[in-house]
């Protein structure tokens, strides 16, 4: 299949592609005018629900762009729709009634994901039909902590207080409910292969809430699990586990395909942790994309020229993107990526 010769789906499995591959975390989204358009007549929820608007958002940055590979328009929290948690968008994601005791965690529904998810399915389908095979489609999901620390904290967190104190003082509750959620998400990650995902991508966006060692303790089976799980379903795994260098080790005992960096350290320094055999994806800070064409130039290169001496690199953003960018400097970035 055509597809599989793509530069990305190379790079995944570690063969050298003609260039470095590059899409960017966030890439349809508010920094696009013609997203902004969208917006302006559905709500964000409307958006995810409808297939065929989250198609065309999801092809925004491949047309303007030429991206190597296209993600899924949806949000890691849509699976709260499969255990009966309401959360809103404003931008920012709120759960009314936050998940925080024993009974909470009970009265959690897990509901097979083809019951309540069945549009996320529907979306990739659609996406799968609009891009034709131009270039392929990636499926992802929220790794089980960072999934249940947004219906823990009801929010986003800086200290992750709800979300530890429910890890060390009911440790057997904790582990129960990222397992139940572990579970889930593999059925929802099926789901999006089945429906035709190329590729899937875990994010554990806030992996550095916990320290290295309760990371391991509390949270990498439930990983390791997930990782090995869906590696069963044939397409790539990239995991992005955001943290620091003793969390990025922990990333490469879950064997997943490719290791998504953050922009916090340099690519050559991760490297020497997850070892040049490793395939890796990153890690271009998002904010360096404010700064003059030819720093962005300086950067990327160097960027690429570390991720040449590891097994295969994607190139991408350590982040997601900042809704503040100048699409003019994708654009650079992307020509800077695609003439290296
Ligand atoms: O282009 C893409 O990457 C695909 C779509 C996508 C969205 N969210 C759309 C979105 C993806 C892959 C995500 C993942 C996601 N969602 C993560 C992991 C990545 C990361 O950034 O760490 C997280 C933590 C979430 C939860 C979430 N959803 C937050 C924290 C927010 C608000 C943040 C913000 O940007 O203001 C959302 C809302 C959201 N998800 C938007 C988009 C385009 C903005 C909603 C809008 O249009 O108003």
């Amino acid at each position: 299949m055509a597809l599989q010769n793509t530069t990305f789906l190379q790079a995944c499995r570690g063969e050298t592609p003609a260039h470095t591959p590059l899409w960017l975390m966030r890439q349809a989204g508010r920094y696009l005018p013609e997203y902004r358009e969208i917006r302006s007549k559905v709500s964000f929820l409307e958006l995810c629900r409808t297939p065929e608007l989250c198609a065309e958002v999801t092809l925004q940055p491949i047309d303007r762009f030429g991206f190597d590979a296209a993600i899924l328009f949806s949000d890691i929290l849509t699976v709260f729709d499969a255990m009966g948690v309401t959360v809103e968008f404003s931008p920012a994601p709120k759960v009314a009634e936050p998940i925080r005791t024993v009974a909470d965690v009970e009265r959690l529904k897990f509901s097979p994901a083809g019951d309540e998810l069945g549009y996320v399915f529907d979306a990739v389908k659609a996406c799968k039909a609009a891009l034709a095979n131009r270039v392929p489609l990636i499926g992802f999901c929220g790794a089980p902590m960072t999934t249940a620390s947004y219906m823990i904290e009801g929010s986003g967190s800086k200290d992750f207080v709800h979300t530890k104190s429910m890890a060390f003082c009911e440790p057997a509750v904790f582990g129960g409910l990222l397992e139940n959620i572990t579970t889930l998400l593999v059925d929802y990650l099926r789901g999006q292969v089945e429906a035709g995902a190329n590729a899937l991508q875990i994010f554990e966006s806030w992996g550095a809430a916990f320290s290295v060692e309760d990371y391991r303790t509390h949270v990498l089976p439930h990983v390791q699990r997930l990782v090995s799980e869906v590696k069963a379903f044939g397409v790539p795994v990239i995991l992005f586990l955001r943290g620091n260098a003793g969390l990025l080790a922990l990333a490469k005992e879950t064997n997943a395909d490719v290791i998504g960096v953050g922009w916090d350290m340099a690519l050559a320094d991760a490297l020497d942790v997850v070892g040049r055999d490793k395939v890796v994806q990153g890690n271009l800070d998002p904010i360096a994309l404010f700064a003059p064409e030819e720093e962005i130039t300086r950067r990327a290169t160097s960027i690429i020229e570390a991720g040449r001496t590891a097994k295969g690199h994607i190139f991408n953003l350590g982040h997601g993107i900042s809704r503040l960018t100048d699409p003019a400097k994708v654009k650079h970035l992307v020509d800077v990526v695609h003439s290296a």
